[in-house]
């Protein structure tokens, strides 16, 4: 019986559609012999796979920095990656990579250059952008964080009334939130004792009445971060923080008790913040991108700068590997390529991330606007849709906790879903006494090893019949296997060892752009609700019944919000 077509919003190509365009990667032979790799997806086996070649695991591990990656149970063969390391120099990712990281302007619908690399770019080093360096801009603007998180740190900045520092709030969203707060979660071991950072993101009150509860005005201080410094639900935070610390200690306590982060001085200036208390980064930082730029401030008040310049070798680190590592030996772009075989070519929709770690439960989730604010396009850099599938579906939860929840679908659902594993060789603390507590990380890494184990060579009728008397139940306990996944194990969770984790993401995100050609680096998806939400705050709250002219469903949420609203 033929398959059908999951449903999709993708026109398939027609000749016709084929024809257009000067770059059409679908054209190419690589693409022809991946297309008909992926007819025969379903017979690929790693049982046999891994039987076939005793060689398997150890031409399929690699190493990145201190980033072991096992991507030996990928349903991949020789053959399949030959035509994705093919595919990917058809489509120029090695020149795309050198493009970003010289400055070009690749980001063409916000002419914008693509310099996050640049953020961790050595001292004394040169990037130059319009014949300017930037690498002593970034470190201006280091130095200056620096300095001001030694005062906050030392107990030498005070606030108004005389009090250290105790509570940093971080006002931000999207990019200027996600990233922030996932590495001040992860690197919770190397927290200044006395400093606690809370985040504030949300447009919701509640998020805002949260992260003030129990606070001290007198000891807090406010990071507002927002690159456009224009964004409403960051703005609307800010003003109530405001409202919230001049009402206890009067509108000059501002200037000790209010930082900025962003690009757009004129604004910050207009909401009351001195210049000289911004911390600056560019245009050509992407919000996505932007943890390891002055958005990151709020994390070097937690780690104290060294931290924060480990963090950043941890990128270069990848940074230099991605740069210089042929595409056969480059992991993050052969973990990029893997995406596309499995998304474009065998129509898998989302990947799970599933750290063994609870300091990265923030992961997935910054995984999430990383990945899919970046790729979740269909418009090609030159204008045309795409006729394939582009970036997946990114979701998931530490373990164990997720083994006690979704995994069953990952184990035994209709949809093959790949998987990332993260597992640490210590854990990032130290016994505080506790008897017996250093067995939980075996126990840990145990369950995250049978994870992938299970889900690669399951467990077939005949394993199972041989001790389950109940024939009836036979079905119901074998386990398909040939779920693939990436297993990313490392010594311990470092400050280094987060700027690796992210910078290999971050360049698989790059790689996955690139083949598909498209503008990994612009939003205008977010950009239409964000208006229609201007548009409607006034019909939400007049006064008189406005004139709606919404369509039907819209025009009679808003009438029932307003017949509710503030009861
Ligand atoms: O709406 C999407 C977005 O533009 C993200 O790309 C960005 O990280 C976030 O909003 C926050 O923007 P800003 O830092 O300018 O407040």
């Amino acid at each position: 019986m033929a398959r059908r077509q999951p449903f999709s919003w993708v026109t398939r190509p027609t000749l016709q559609a084929r024809e257009t365009g000067p770059v059409d990667i679908t054209r190419t032979d690589a693409w022809q012999a991946l297309e008909n790799h992926a007819t025969n997806f379903e017979r690929l086996d790693l049982r046999q796979l891994f039987a076939d070649d005793p060689e398997r695991v150890e031409r399929m591990t690699h190493s990145c920095g201190d980033l072991t990656i096992d991507w030996s149970k990928h349903l991949l063969t020789p053959a399949i990656i030959d035509d994705l390391i093919t595919l990917a120099e058809e489509a120029g990712v090695t020149e795309k990579i050198a493009a970003m990281m010289r400055g070009d302007r690749i980001n063409t619908t916000e002419d914008r250059a693509v310099l996050h690399t640049a953020l961790r770019a050595p001292r004394g080093t040169t990037v130059r952008l319009d014949g300017e360096d930037v690498v002593a801009d970034v470190h201006d603007v280091l130095d200056r964080m620096a300095a001001f998180s030694a005062q906050v740190r030392d107990g030498d900045w005070l606030g108004e009334t005389g009090l250290e520092i105790e509570t940093v709030v971080n006002i931000g969203i999207g990019g200027s939130d996600l990233g922030p707060v996932m590495a001040y979660e992860a690197l919770a071991a190397f927290r200044h004792p006395r400093l606690t950072c809370r985040f504030v993101s949300n447009i919701d009150s509640s998020d805002m009445i949260a992260a003030l509860q129990g606070l001290d005005p007198a000891s807090t201080l406010f990071v507002v971060s927002s690159k456009t410094f224009t964004t409403q639900e960051t703005l609307t935070n800010a003003r109530a923080a405001r409202a919230w610390l001049t009402e206890a200690l009067g509108e000059r306590a501002v200037a000790k008790h209010f930082v900025a982060v962003s690009t757009n001085a004129d604004e910050v200036a207009a909401f009351g913040i001195e210049t000289d208390k911004m911390f600056a980064f560019w245009d050509w930082v992407g919000g996505r991108y932007s943890v390891d730029s002055a958005i990151g401030l709020s994390l070097m008040l937690a780690i104290g700068a060294s931290g924060f310049r480990e963090l950043l070798g941890g990128f270069r680190t990848v940074d230099e590997h991605f740069a210089s590592a042929p595409l056969a030996d480059n992991v993050p772009a052969l973990l990029g390529l893997t995406e596309v075989w499995y998304r474009t070519f065998c129509g898998l929709q989302s990947r799970a991330v599933l750290p063994y770690s609870r300091h990265l439960h923030r992961f997935p989730a910054y995984l999430q606007q990383l990945d899919m604010e970046s790729n979740g396009k269909r418009t090609r850099i030159n204008g045309e849709l795409v006729t394939y599938e582009t970036g997946p579906v990114i979701w998931g939860e530490p373990g164990t906790n997720g083994q006690h929840s979704f995994h069953q679908m990952l184990h035994q659902g209709t949809t093959v879903v790949p998987a990332d594993f993260v597992v640490f060789g210590s854990p990032d603390h130290r016994n505080p006494g506790l008897d017996g507590i250093e067995t939980h990380h075996d126990l840990l890494v145990a369950n995250c090893l049978a994870q992938s184990e299970a889900l690669a060579f399951g467990k077939t009728a005949d394993e199972v019949a041989e001790t389950e008397p109940d024939p009836t139940l036979v079905s119901h306990r074998t386990v398909p296997g040939n779920r693939p996944s990436t297993t990313i194990m490392a010594p311990a969770l470092t400050p280094s060892l987060l700027g690796q984790l992210i910078a290999l993401y971050e360049h698989q995100v790059f790689t996955q752009g690139a083949v598909w050609g498209i503008n990994s680096f612009d939003q205008w998806g977010v950009e239409l609700g964000k208006a229609l939400a201007a548009a409607m705050i006034p019909e939400l709250t007049a006064d008189e019944a406005p004139e709606l002219a919404h369509d039907a469903s819209t025009n009679a949420l808003i009438e029932r919000y307003r017949s509710m609203r503030h009861r």
